[in-house]
């Protein structure tokens, strides 16, 4: 089987679908199940075109033993719906804005992160306001959620 190619998308690509990336890659490279999926992120804004994550996602990823520093910004763009199986949005002006992107026919590719993941049909909160706490409980989010989408994609594989 081909593997799944996964875009996460929020809105600056800094804090949240960064650190949604280095989870993916890392739980399916500790489960042995990274042959199942490729894994990219980026932002529907164009403020951080090129930058690191915020330190905040790059310091909780690290304290859960992930390392995203190389990772850089980038904005989404039309050609992400033919290169990716699935366009996940954090939450729900994410997936808005992504389908006002979309060429024609390939709506379908567009999903919430969560609900795709593991049904609930719920946004992951844009952090970047927040303190240093929110960034734990983004990661826990991301964490349960990847690790669900795994989990579906394993059963489909099987
Ligand atoms: P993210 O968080 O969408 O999770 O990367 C944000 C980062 C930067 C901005 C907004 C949200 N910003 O306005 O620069």
């Amino acid at each position: 089987m081909k593997p799944a190619r996964f875009l996460f998308v929020c809105l600056g690509n800094i804090c949240r679908s960064p650190l949604a990336e280095g989870v993916l890659r890392e739980l399916a490279a500790r489960r042995g199940l990274a042959s199942l999926i490729t894994v990219d992120s980026a932002g529907t804004g164009a403020w951080h075109i090129g930058d690191p994550p915020d330190l905040r996602s790059i310091e909780v990823a690290r304290r859960h033993g992930i390392d995203i520093s190389a990772l850089r910004g980038r904005k989404v763009g039309k050609p992400d719906f033919e290169a990716f199986d699935l366009i996940l949005g954090m939450d729900g002006e994410n997936v808005r804005t992504l389908r006002q992107l979309a060429p024609t026919g390939l709506e379908g590719r567009i999903g919430l992160f969560l609900r795709y993941a593991s049904g609930r049909d719920q946004d992951v909160p844009d952090p970047y306001y927040d303190g240093p706490e929110a960034f734990e409980r983004l990661y826990q989010m991301l964490e349960a959620g990847c690790s669900s989408l795994l989990e579906r994609l394993e059963e489909r594989a099987s």
